[in-house]
């Protein structure tokens, strides 16, 4: 993209991510303009080249492109109440990338169809380091003209951005999935932790080990999805009641080692639901049918 067709861009928001994003959009050539709630926040911003507005609705005007990047949705919606401010998005692409649920999603597409304002809504699958590389991916959803429009200007920061669908709750959905998977995995990554030190060994080994089997990790959950997608869940290998079994191990070393047993009796918790529904001979997705 030239600079000639490259569009303005306003970010609300600099948090870590705002910040990021304004930074990354300021390395692209874009004219970027700012907004924050604390105004100390801008000031880095806009040594950087960023132009600083002195209201959310003088940011608003300033753009064709609208970025939306605070804590929440209900922290937006706030900041649409300001005066001015939805009548100076009419026109512009207004783009939500602060996180939220996909119901909150649906509820702000809604809206701005009433104010006959041009939205799509997206989630942001990278910390900010990862900001403005082509494998960055953001997950967008909602109306596909808007999206079309916000591509280039987004593609320009999040390289690997994706279409979810016309649903504008799809890329919350999309993102509360992965992050269920996440927040889950950092919990028992923590606790591998734990039994790594209590053995002499570091985090970042772990960490490293981890790393290395991503893949073998991510074959390992697409089975299992697919195993529960099929419903059929008499496959030969890896018990339920197995699984429970190795979590009593789990919970014996952590005594052994004097480390929190929380996580392994939380998992023992969910595996031994399943083993009293009957299903400990079921592969140990059988534990799904017990959620
Ligand atoms: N950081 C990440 O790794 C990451 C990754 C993916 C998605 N996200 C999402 O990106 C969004 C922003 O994250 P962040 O990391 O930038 O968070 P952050 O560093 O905590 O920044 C929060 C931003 O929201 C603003 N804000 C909070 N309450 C406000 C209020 N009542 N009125 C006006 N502005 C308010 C803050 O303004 P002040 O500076 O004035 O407090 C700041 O600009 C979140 O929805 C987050 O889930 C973040």
């Amino acid at each position: 993209m030239t600079t000639a067709t490259k569009k303005k861009v306003s970010v609300i928001g600099l948090g870590d991510m705002g910040a990021a994003l304004v930074r990354s959009f300021l390395q692209q050539g874009h004219t970027v303009t700012v907004w924050n709630r604390s105004t100390a926040k801008a000031a880095p911003l806009q040594e950087a080249g960023a132009l600083v507005a002195d209201s959310v609705t003088a940011a608003i005007a300033a753009s064709e492109v609208v970025i939306f990047c605070v804590t929440n949705y209900p922290i937006s919606r706030t900041l649409l109440d300001t005066p001015g401010a939805t009548a100076a998005l009419k026109g512009k692409l207004f783009v939500q990338l602060s996180s939220g649920t996909p119901q909150e999603a649906r509820e702000l597409d809604a809206w701005a169809t009433q104010e006959g304002i041009t939205y799509v809504d997206g989630a942001i699958m990278a910390v900010p380091d990862q900001i403005g590389r082509p494998d960055t991916v953001f997950f967008m959803s909602g109306n596909h003209d808007a999206y079309t429009q916000s591509e280039a200007t987004l593609k320009s920061v999040a390289g690997a951005m994706q279409y979810m669908g016309t649903d504008p709750g799809a890329a919350s959905a999309w993102d509360m999935g992965f992050l269920a998977v996440l927040f889950g995995a950092m919990s028992g990554f923590f606790h591998g932790i734990k039994l790594f030190e209590s053995e002499g060994l570091t985090a970042a080994a772990l960490g490293n080990m981890i790393a290395q089997l991503a893949p073998a990790l991510g074959e390992m959950l697409k089975q299992q999805g697919d195993i529960i997608a099929s419903g059929n869940y008499k496959v030969n290998h890896s018990s339920l009641g197995l699984c429970a079994g190795s979590m009593d191990m789990f919970i014996q070393h952590a005594k052994e080692a004097n480390i929190s047993t929380e996580v392994p009796t939380f998992i023992k918790g969910i595996f031994q639901r399943g083993v009293d529904a009957g299903y400990g001979s079921e592969h140990v997705a059988a534990a799904y049918k017990t959620y």
